[in-house]
């Protein structure tokens, strides 16, 4: 087959490093890719929500398959013009991609088909959030609707710094991803874990799970980021996890997807609370997570691109590929600043090959003159897997420290309890 991967973060170049080694896969492409995928295939120069020329570019060179990354290209509707031309698609169509795109739509979604999620109210203005915030118990997860890479919600353990977020986020106009919907959700306690499940339009199928560290600093200190390491698979929950979600949670969206007409292929990941009641989801991603996806791409075997395509067509085959037993460990290498601000580096040293069984997988970066230029924020993610979690953290942080010496840049930080539990 011959494969373009949308997007250029290090969840696209773990993709792209898992399907160029399946036996299926002929030719590989990414738009518009990074340092990484640029050493298997083509980079092309189009930016992940031009449908337009995506579709023109894969009829040129008649591409089988397409794997949408980014949750941007799912919202823009990159999936439906590639179904319109007929082009093989693995990700959903807009409509679909709503159950993250739009956190008002998935709440009301979990709503009407009886997903366990946390209660919540919808509001439009600051009028209306103090006034649901009047008879409010405990703490308070402040959610913006739209999309807003990972900055648009605030947890608050008591109602009094709930108020005022959103005195903040209205009086200043900047209620983040833009738009006046903000959801109100009771606050969960328990244990986060992220499920991934397989979908083809008919049914949907737990493969694995990971769990990611989302804050910037240490013991989670520091402001929410878009994920700075994870470990698969997690440790500490119950050993019929899958089947958990798949009855409590799977089951019901399926159902509720197929009563509304919606055909959803792709990846489903379900972000978890796990309570003492069981799970409850916190949020939906219409994608593969990042990072998690660089700790499960190494736990892969098999023909990885076959199965991929296998659902795009309405039919997957799960004995295509399989995930294997090992522990993988994933630390994030972001620029000092990061999430504050995303300051460019330039000059890398383009060589971060590692001994067998540790990877890493540039972020969004670019080859140019035998250097590597990264854009900020997120800039490398280092894996390795072990027989067990301990020693796929000491492997990680073993390599870790070999690329952070060769990298030589003092502008790289990360976090040194990943995998620690
Ligand atoms: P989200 O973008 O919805 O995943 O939210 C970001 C983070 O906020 C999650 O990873 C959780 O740590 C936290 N969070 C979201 N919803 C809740 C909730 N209802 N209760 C407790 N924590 C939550
Ligand atoms: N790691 C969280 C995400 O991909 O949204």
């Amino acid at each position: 087959m011959r494969i373009l991967i949308v997007g250029n973060g290090a969840r696209e170049d773990a993709l792209s490093w898992r399907i160029a080694q399946s036996p299926s896969c002929e030719a590989l492409f990414t738009a518009p890719g990074n340092a990484g995928t640029s050493t298997r295939g083509e980079n092309w120069n189009i930016a992940p929500t031009d449908g337009k020329a995506i579709v023109e570019r894969c009829i040129q060179e008649r591409i089988d398959l397409v794997v949408l990354g980014p949750e941007t290209a799912i919202a823009a509707g990159v999936g439906d013009r590639l179904r319109e031309a007929k082009i093989a698609v693995f990700g959903p169509n807009r409509s679909g991609g709503r159950l993250e795109s739009s956190k008002t739509f998935a709440k009301r979604f979990m709503e009407r088909h009886g997903v366990p999620t946390a209660r919540a109210a919808i509001v439009h203005s600051l009028d209306g959030a103090l006034k649901a915030l009047e008879n409010w118990k405990g703490g308070v997860v402040i959610k913006a609707d739209g999309l807003a890479a990972g900055k648009g919600v605030v947890v608050c353990d008591d109602v009094a710094s709930a108020r005022a977020v959103l005195g903040d986020w209205y009086g200043g106009n900047k209620v983040p991803g833009g738009g006046n919907d903000v959801l109100l959700e009771a606050k969960l306690e328990g244990r986060e874990v992220s499920v991934f499940a397989l979908a083809d339009g008919r049914a949907m199928l737990p493969i694995a799970a990971a769990c990611d560290y989302k804050r910037a600093g240490d013991g989670d200190t520091g402001p929410n980021t878009g994920g700075m390491g994870a470990y698969s698979p997690p440790l500490g929950f119950p050993d019929d996890m899958f089947d958990q979600v798949r009855e409590r949670i799977l089951a019901p969206v399926l159902r509720g997807l197929l009563a509304e007409g919606e055909e959803y292929v792709g990846i489903l990941y379900c972000g978890i609370m796990w309570t003492k009641s069981g799970p409850f989801v916190i949020e939906f991603n219409a994608r593969f997570g990042d990072p998690e996806t660089q700790v499960l791409m190494p736990r892969i075997s098999g023909d990885f691109a076959a199965l991929l395509k296998s659902a795009a067509d309405g039919a997957m085959d799960l004995s295509l590929a399989s995930v294997g037993g090992q522990s993988c460990v994933g630390v994030v290498l972001a620029t000092s600043e990061y999430p504050r601000v995303s300051t460019p580096i330039a000059g890398l040293d383009p060589d971060i090959s590692l001994p067998e069984g540790s990877q890493a997988f540039w972020g969004s970066t670019q080859a140019a003159n035998g250097r590597v230029m990264a854009a900020g924020g997120r800039v490398l993610t280092v894996t390795a897997d072990g027989e067990d979690l301990h020693e796929a953290r000491e492997r990680a942080y073993e390599a870790v420290g070999v690329l952070a010496t060769r990298l030589g840049s003092k502008d790289l930080s990360y976090r040194t309890d990943i995998g620690k539990l």
